[in-house]
């Protein structure tokens, strides 16, 4: 006799469910903002940006999902609060998020400012920390099920081969501990918390630490990875609709590392860096 198996497809439906994505104006929060539309959910994207993306407008007609854009500034408690209760007020009803609002530095540890250090904190630890909190608050009032699924970053496990990210390296690292300490503490109310650590990924990010760096230096983000590709957008969007949906209903506390392997070692990768 073989135990009752579920259909697989079914699991990775997010139809009718609202998240919230912070850093969703562009890059890999438009990217998952995009992917969480065409998997049938609504979207409420906070961003410190005026506008997103053009493509943004698309979305609702292309995939029938609700979506709205909300300019937040997630360093401010003001902007972050009230752009929490705008999202509510536009989907009603809250089932996770995704908060991607990020920022980074290259630059040697004994040069990294106090201010550059306090913005990356501000924004990658602290804006994380208060909007799952707020997500975190509704979904428990509800008394639903949740998943919140963060950016931490190959940055959380080592220092990049070539690149000297100090202040960052500290940030994600902190958000990987985060998601564990709130996959422990929210497990009760059934809302789940994972995080996915991309390596190089291209994107407005890493194309602006490449325009600082020699050529030999911005080529480590492909020779680095054993898989030698800088990684797009599209390879980090299947893994965030996964721990968003039911696919990973038994998955908490977990990160999914999507690094073309580099998370493993490398042999090819030009590891030098110049001062
Ligand atoms: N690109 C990579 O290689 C890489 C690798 C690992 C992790 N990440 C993480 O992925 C996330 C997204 O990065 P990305 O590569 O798409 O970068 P990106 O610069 O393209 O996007 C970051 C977004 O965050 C927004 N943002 C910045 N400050 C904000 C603030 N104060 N309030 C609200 N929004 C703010 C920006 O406007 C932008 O839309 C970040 O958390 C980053 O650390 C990126």
């Amino acid at each position: 006799m073989t135990d009752k198996l579920e259909d697989v497809r079914p699991m990775f439906e997010l139809r009718g469910r609202n998240y919230i994505v912070t850093g969703g104006a562009q890059g890999i929060g438009f990217a998952a903002t995009r992917a969480i539309c065409e998997m049938g959910g609504n979207v409420a994207v906070l961003d410190i940006q005026s506008k997103p993306v053009e493509d943004f407008a698309t979305l609702s007609s292309k995939y029938g999902s609700k979506t709205v854009y909300i300019q937040t500034d997630v360093t401010k408690q003001d902007s972050l609060n009230s752009s929490f209760d705008k999202a509510l007020e536009a989907l009603g009803t809250i089932d996770g998020c995704v908060p991607a609002a990020g920022i980074a530095i290259d630059k040697p540890f004994v040069d990294q400012t106090w201010e550059e250090f306090t913005r990356i904190q501000e924004i990658n630890v602290r804006g994380t920390f208060f909007i799952v909190q707020l997500v975190a608050k509704q979904m428990i009032k509800q008394g639903s099920k949740g998943s919140i699924v963060m950016i931490a970053s190959q940055s959380s496990h080592i220092g990049l081969p070539g690149y000297r990210m100090a202040a960052y390296n500290a940030s994600k690292g902190g958000i990987l501990m985060l998601s564990k300490a709130l996959a422990v503490e929210l497990a009760k109310h059934n809302i789940r918390v994972n995080t996915i650590s991309p390596g190089f990924v291209d994107s407005d990010m890493t194309r602006n630490v490449r325009a600082s760096k020699s050529k030999r230096e911005g080529d480590q983000m492909w020779l680095a990875p054993p898989l030698q590709q800088l990684s797009t957008q599209n390879d980090l969007t299947a893994a965030i609709v996964y721990l968003l949906s039911d696919g990973s209903r038994h998955t908490t506390a977990a990160d999914i590392q999507i690094t073309g392997g580099l998370h493993a070692g490398t042999i090819d990768g030009v590891i030098s860096h110049e001062d």
